[in-house]
């Protein structure tokens, strides 16, 4: 039940309009080789925080790893590209972080612990229910008699199951949130929890949603300070940027070569989806490829893997209407695939 909002307009400025596009037709990006991760680690110096989140990741992988807990990294939101280093101007990916967030509350309901890499300030687990950029949390709440700040009646209900859900994986240290913003912090941050959830095998599950940039500026050619206008002799800006390897490749023969690992081919043209996450497969040669479509991705989803070939989800119009989420029905379906992935890797 949402309240009616007076603060928030409804008009909704991120959609984009199709008949504005020009059809570029873009070459897929080979595999990295560890060659290109070799270069790209060495060239670039890891963010200056890592030290400490290697700490906290270890701690949690090992807390859970005690109780036999299958632990899962669900990355989320969109990664940025800054043009300058005293960051006015980026270049970001598309992703509100919904499908991670609401994700990662199925995980931990389902009973596994939450590595949550996420882009900062983008949605987390159980908050994005009362999220700004949705639901302003003011419009739930009011004053009594007595001046109190309470929840309105009609909510308490609905918060209620919220606020419990969000405690027992608090009080439980269920689930452990770590922030990136630029792809660089993303890369060096995904290879680190990587090779910590290596320790742990096939009871490591990677639910990689974050919308990756495919390339980014190399510090070297990076300016420090804002970007003048007129230090261009025409006016205008040219930007020349870099191919980010393809890093899936290296997750899956070396970082955590026995972690059962789902990445996501996010697509707008419905014609080329499949075939776009069938190659998905055979050039990283990992076990699940979750295709969507911008338009339907909160309707629809097509799970790809190497044994059974295509196989749709989907939500009912009335499961929909209803305000069922695809991932309530997305999530069992990993944890039986993730059980079998468990079974066979212990019997090789
Ligand atoms: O957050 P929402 O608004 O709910 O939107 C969710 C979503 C649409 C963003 C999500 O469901 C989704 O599809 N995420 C993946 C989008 C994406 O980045 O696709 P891609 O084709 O660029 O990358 C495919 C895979 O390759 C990704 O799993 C990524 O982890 C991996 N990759 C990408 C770039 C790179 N340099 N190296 C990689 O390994």
């Amino acid at each position: 039940m949402t309240p009616p909002s007076p603060t928030i307009s409804r008009v909704r400025t991120s959609v984009f309009e199709p008949a504005t596009a020009i059809d570029r037709t873009f070459p897929e990006f080979p595999a990295a080789q560890p060659i290109d991760e070799n270069n790209y680690f060495k060239k670039h110096k890891p963010p200056p925080y890592l030290s400490e989140i290697s700490k906290d990741v270890a701690n949690f992988i090992a807390s859970h790893n005690k109780l036999n807990r299958k632990v899962v990294l669900v990355t989320s939101g969109g990664t940025t590209v800054p043009l300058e280093n005293n960051t006015v101007r980026f270049i970001d990916n598309f992703s509100a972080g919904t499908r991670g967030a609401t994700s990662a509350e199925y995980f931990l309901e389902n009973g596994y612990a939450v590595i949550f890499l996420h882009r900062e300030f983008s949605l987390l687990p159980y908050s994005r229910h009362y999220s700004h950029t949705t639901n302003c949390f003011l419009d739930y709440m009011n004053e009594d008699e007595n001046g109190q700040v309470v929840i309105n009646a009609e909510y308490q209900n609905e918060m209620r199951v919220v606020l419990r859900k969000y405690q027992n994986a608090r009080d439980k240290g269920l689930l452990l949130v770590v922030p990136f913003t630029t792809v660089h912090q993303y890369l060096f941050t995904l290879k680190l929890i990587s090779q910590e959830l290596s320790v742990i095998g096939p009871n490591g599950l990677f639910y990689l949603a974050a919308a990756v940039s495919d390339f980014f500026l190399p510090h070297s050619r990076m300016p420090e300070h804002k970007i003048q206008s007129q230090n261009d002799n025409d006016g205008k800006l040219r930007v020349s940027l870099e191919a980010v390897p393809k890093f899936l490749s290296r997750l899956v023969d070396s970082w955590a070569p026995l972690a059962m690992i789902i990445s996501f081919k996010l697509e707008t043209d419905s014609n080329i989806l499949l075939s776009k996450a069938r190659g998905a497969l055979e050039r990283y040669n990992h076990q699940l490829v979750i295709g969507n479509l911008l338009q339907t991705r909160k309707k629809e989803v097509v799970f790809v893997t190497p044994e059974e070939g295509e196989h749709w989800i989907r939500l009912t119009d009335e499961q929909h209407a209803s305000g069922t989420e695809i991932e309530s029905l997305i999530i069992p379906e990993i944890m039986s695939l993730h059980e079998k992935w468990c079974e066979k890797t212990s019997t090789l």
